[in-house]
């Protein structure tokens, strides 16, 4: 699986724990950034890895900030993408298996290094698992083309 992934400054530290933990993993990553602690606009690094991943560069991105909120935010303008903030396990599960998210954020002032650690690999191990809740992600693709559609025709 390939994995992309992103910080801003505040999830820097994060970051670079859990790239190391998905070497480990024999997880292949590659990193959009930030290099360093300097301050960022997040949703910067937010949509260079959504983008990579709407073109099929990556099957799943991993964005931090010092909530994942606004990771997520930014993330979710990206057509076809799916962000989920998860600071649970359960959360991170059903982010798959129910909404297909392909962008898993964290916030790095929520929640310590090994609760992300434990999050991260309960995402990656779950898969989309159909059934009932193809309609609904359908759904939100559906909505997203409509939404796009009507705000292009009244600008
Ligand atoms: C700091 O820029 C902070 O606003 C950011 O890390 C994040 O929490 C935004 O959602």
């Amino acid at each position: 699986m390939r994995v992309a992934i992103g910080a801003d400054e505040a999830a820097f530290d994060l970051k670079e724990i859990l790239k190391a933990h998905l070497a480990q993993k024999g997880v292949e990553v590659e990193d959009y950034g930030a290099f360093d602690k300097s301050p960022v606009l997040y949703p910067d690094i937010a949509v260079k890895v959504a983008e990579a991943i709407a073109a099929g560069k990556h099957e799943r991105g991993i964005l931090m900030c010092g909530t994942g909120l606004g990771m997520a935010i930014t993330a979710n303008k990206v057509p076809g993408i799916r962000a989920a903030t998860c600071h649970d396990t359960y959360s991170a599960e059903r982010a798959r298996k129910s909404n297909d998210a392909q962008i898993l954020t964290m916030g790095a002032r929520v929640i310590g290094p090994e609760l992300a650690k434990t999050i991260v690999d309960a995402w990656l191990k779950s898969e989309f698992e159909g059934g009932g809740s193809t309609r609904k992600v359908e759904r939100i693709a559906e909505y997203e083309k409509k939404l796009r559609r009507s705000t292009r025709s009244e600008s």
